[in-house]
């Protein structure tokens, strides 16, 4: 049977460790809380002049293709999750692709938040299932830091979100051991302004002017409480629709790797899914929220840590701004 099957998986993150002693010194917050609340004891912001969106794509798509065993211009197709690329247009897969020397091939960007790169790995895995191509980048990137509020006023949102890219490269496989099972993708935009960044909009007569500059709306939005309670409730729904999908028990699942949303929705979900500490991969604790980012950084150092093994159950599932919320269920 024709699957798409993850045969390499990379990461970078940036050089530069923000601890909560430094956040603390310039807003007014502390370790204490940041760890309680969040999980998270540091993350990983861009250098700028050094880092991009896109060079840390090209780090983690190297480092993706070299564990494929393969090289770029095996690639046919790049799939990019970003919510912060480098240009306002045109998007981020274009960037990499040349960045990659492989021209000529399509890029298409996905702009799905915390679930875009299980969006990006779905339309991967249909183009691969269709027979339209056998090879395909999916990566999820992201430049959080930059467009934090950095004052007191956005400090529950400045703890939580960081900079970083995975990459993934998803090949076409006829087997029943390995690969994709199935993906679950959801929205509801009733909620779209409970976490969201509304500037520079382009309804605005003028998109950008000094004063719009200053306004709160040029900075990310979050409603903390209200998304914590939809994304525990969709998280679990999203993982059991998988399983349900393919016949499977959550005491099958052999590792679950969540959006690095939070640390205490990680350990909710692990707790009413009835899983061992064994079983969920965190890491949150070093690296904050990377948005797209968060599930093949995760999925790639997991790999190094040798939690991926041949043949495993493994559950990805994400929810984020939109709402988004989506699941993908493969064998590794
Ligand atoms: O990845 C995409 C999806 N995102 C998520 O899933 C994030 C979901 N939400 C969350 O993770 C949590 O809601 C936050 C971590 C953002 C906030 O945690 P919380 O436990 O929901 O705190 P809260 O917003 O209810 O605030 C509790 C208190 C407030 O003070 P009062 O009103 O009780 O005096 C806040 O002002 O904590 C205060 N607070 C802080 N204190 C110190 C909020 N942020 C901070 C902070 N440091 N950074």
């Amino acid at each position: 049977m024709k699957k798409s099957r993850i045969t390499g998986v990379g990461h970078y993150v940036p050089d530069q460790i923000i601890t909560n002693e430094y956040l603390s010194s310039i807003m007014d917050t502390n370790n204490e809380w940041i760890v309680e609340r969040t999980g998270i004891e540091e993350r990983r912001w861009f250098t700028p002049g050094k880092d991009t969106v896109t060079s840390m794509s090209f780090e983690a798509s190297k480092m993706a293709l070299e564990r494929a065993g393969i090289d770029a211009k095996e690639i046919d197709f790049i799939v990019f999750a970003t919510i912060t690329p480098d240009y306002f247009v045109p998007g981020n897969g274009v960037l990499l692709q040349r960045e990659l020397g492989i021209p000529g091939i399509p890029a298409l960007d996905v702009r799905n938040a915390c679930s875009g790169f299980i969006y990006a790995l779905s339309v991967a895995d249909q183009f691969i299932k269709t027979g339209m191509y056998k090879t395909i980048l999916v990566v999820g990137a992201e430049i959080q830091s930059s467009a934090l509020d950095k004052s007191d006023a956005g400090r529950s949102s400045a703890v939580i979100f960081a900079d970083g890219a995975g990459a993934a490269v998803l090949q076409a496989v006829e087997s029943d051991q390995h690969g994709i099972l199935s993906t679950h993708l959801h929205a509801d935009g009733e909620h779209a302004e409970e976490l969201y960044l509304k500037d520079p909009g382009s309804s605005r007569e003028v998109r950008l002017s000094p004063e719009i500059i200053n306004e709160p709306s040029f900075k990310m939005f979050m409603n903390g409480n209200t998304v914590f309670k939809h994304a525990v409730v969709r998280f679990s729904e999203v993982i059991n629709e998988a399983l349900e999908a393919n016949g499977k028990d959550k005491s099958e699942i052999d590792l679950l790797v969540p959006h690095q949303a939070n640390l205490r929705i990680s350990n909710y979900i692990q707790q009413k899914m009835g899983l061992s500490d064994d079983k969920v991969f965190n890491n949150i604790m070093k690296l904050g929220n990377t948005t797209a980012g968060t599930i093949p950084i995760a999925l790639s150092q997991a790999w190094e840590q040798g939690r991926l093994k041949e043949g495993d159950l493994v559950v990805l599932a994400a929810f984020g701004s939109g709402f988004t919320w989506a699941s993908a269920l493969l064998n590794w």
